[in-house]
């Protein structure tokens, strides 16, 4: 893997780490035209050897995950490892993680939510937050997640809840990684809603076999 902008090191644990806490990033993978899912509809069928690594290497650095629920249900999402935060608007827990031990999935939601009650049951009342009345409240999130001790937060997309991080002001930071294939047809891009408009500063670049691995810093009051 070679550096092409940023601290000059092979340790991607150094080359990731964060800055302080309390830190939200976000990992999202595309092709170089833009697309977020490949031929399966998901982000499976687009992403390689390095994105996995750079993946798992994240993982590994977050104290928690955070995931949309649209995420979870197309990439099959279950237990983690790591604590996973699912963000649902309807209260809705995908299958794969329904039977997740006790404590290790919390769903973020509002308190219209129509899957309320059968998330408590599932899921643990004490690991259902309600956050707000008719949208989850992403600020408050993050500082909630904070407050339980898990200040470096590792977004997993996807392109709705990216945009709402974005548009919130929550995101701190941004991993890309584009990959060196062009797919046409359509697909949705990484951020996915109504317009934004965020600029961003680079902070490290990566390249290995023409595969692109960015950090992009933003510039929203938190991510200075
Ligand atoms: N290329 C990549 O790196 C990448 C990463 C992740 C996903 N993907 C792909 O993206 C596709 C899924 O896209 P998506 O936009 O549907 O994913 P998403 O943002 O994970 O899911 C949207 C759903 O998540 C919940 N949600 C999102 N933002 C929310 C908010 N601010 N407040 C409350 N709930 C919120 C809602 O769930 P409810 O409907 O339950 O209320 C919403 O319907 C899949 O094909 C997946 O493979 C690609």
């Amino acid at each position: 893997m070679r550096v092409l902008v940023g601290p000059d090191t092979d340790d991607l644990a150094e080359l990731y780490a964060v800055p302080r806490t309390p830190w939200l990033r976000v990992n999202m993978v595309a092709t170089v035209d833009g697309a977020a899912t490949g031929e399966t509809g998901t982000s499976g069928s687009i992403n390689n050897a390095v994105d996995h690594q750079v993946f798992h290497q994240l993982r590994a650095m977050a104290d928690a995950i955070v995931v949309g629920a649209g995420t979870a249900r197309a990439e099959a999402y279950g237990p983690a490892g790591t604590p996973l935060v699912l963000v649902s608007r309807r209260g809705d827990v995908p299958e794969g993680l329904r039977d997740a031990p006790r404590g290790s999935v919390l769903l973020a939601t509002c308190s219209a939510a129509e899957g309320l009650d059968a998330a408590r049951d599932l899921l643990g009342p004490e690991q259902v937050l309600v956050l707000g009345s008719h949208r989850v409240d992403l600020p408050l999130l993050k500082q909630v997640l904070a407050d339980r001790g898990w200040g470096h937060v590792l977004c997993e997309g996807g392109p709705h809840l990216l945009r709402d991080l974005l548009a919130s002001g929550v995101a701190d930071e941004l991993c890309t990684t584009v990959v060196p294939r062009l797919v046409a047809g359509e697909h949705p891009r990484i951020t996915q809603g109504p317009p934004v408009d965020v600029p961003l500063r680079l902070h490290l670049l990566l390249e290995a076999e023409g595969t692109l691995l960015g950090r992009w810093l933003t510039a929203s009051p938190m991510g200075q």
